[in-house]
């Protein structure tokens, strides 16, 4: 018989073998890239019990069965399920500096991409220090771009409980968010100015034609990279070379690193690099 991987207790009601948490790992490399290993079995447990639950099945592997066979928009759920969307405004605040800086002294309509929008934190957040960099006349153009369409929803509502915009110096949040009262009290909202310089929209960066326009003064693929491997990385990095501008500036996460792309970007400061002149050999 089988090893049963579900946690036990009251909430521990479908069968969940090694093999489906195989197969599980399999379908969401081939279609996100994102690698799972063995520490995230009751993770995908408990998320993905709970699409077994809306669809009135019994197990995982009859899930995983209509998963592959109906496939539709229950793809997108099953993905949906299974990325990791932790951020917060002004996340690894000394990227915000730098890209204020980039701006001054570049044009008045720079193009800015967010690659891993999540929930819209940081492409408010990019926005806001934009808007103020470029002052009046500025009108920065920033792509928002993510793979999960749930996150992107909140993104695009743009509002947020007071305890999230902590990081956001008051002054700055009085200018590009309105405070909730009423029955929105303990919210704020972004302001429509501040909204209409982000365009939302899906994209998983495993595909290879991302239509994305470009070049891009800036691009801040931050805390996404972690969980890819290394040649889906490599492939990634590389397209990105090629939309970012000579000069223009790429930011990753924290533990992210581009050692092995030298040849494709310059360090400049901490986690943010700078494109090179001639990426065409390398890419
Ligand atoms: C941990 S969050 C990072 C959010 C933000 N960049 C930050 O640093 O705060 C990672 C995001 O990457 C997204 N993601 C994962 N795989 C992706 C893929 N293949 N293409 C695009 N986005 C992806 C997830 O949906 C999630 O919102």
């Amino acid at each position: 018989m089988s090893e049963d991987l579900s946690p036990s207790g009251p909430g521990a009601s479908y069968p969940f073998t090694p093999a489906d948490f195989e197969r599980v790992r399999k379908l969401i490399y081939a279609r996100a890239g994102i690698k799972l290993n063995d520490s995230k079995q009751n993770m995908v447990y408990s998320r993905i019990s709970r699409r077994i639950r809306v669809l009135s099945l019994s197990s995982f592997g009859q899930y995983l069965d209509h998963l592959e066979a109906a496939g539709g928009q229950e793809w997108q759920e099953f993905v949906n399920a299974l990325t990791s969307n932790l951020t917060a405004f002004y996340r690894e605040q000394h990227h915000f500096p730098m890209l204020a800086d980039l701006l001054r002294q570049g044009s008045k309509t720079p193009a800015i991409w967010c690659a891993a929008a999540s929930t819209g934190e940081e492409p408010y957040s990019i926005a806001m220090t934009a808007a103020d960099a470029l002052g009046a006349g500025g009108k920065p153009r920033i792509l928002a771009t993510d793979i999960d369409t749930n996150v992107l929803a909140t993104a695009r509502r743009g509002v947020y409980p007071l305890e999230a915009v902590k990081p956001v110096p008051p002054e700055q949040l009085r200018r590009h968010f309105l405070k909730g009262s009423g029955a929105n009290a303990g919210f704020v909202r972004a302001r429509p100015q501040l909204a209409a310089l982000i365009e939302f929209r899906q994209l998983n960066l495993l595909e290879a034609d991302w239509k994305v326009g470009g070049p891009f003064d800036a691009i801040l693929c931050r805390n996404v990279l972690i969980y890819f491997d290394k040649p889906t990385q490599k492939g990634i990095l590389e397209r990105m070379a090629r939309v970012l501008r000579p000069g223009g500036l790429l930011f990753i996460g924290h533990s992210e690193n581009l050692t092995d792309r030298r040849d494709l970007f310059r360090l400049r400061g901490k986690t943010a690099y700078e494109r090179v002149a001639d990426v065409k050999a390398a890419a």
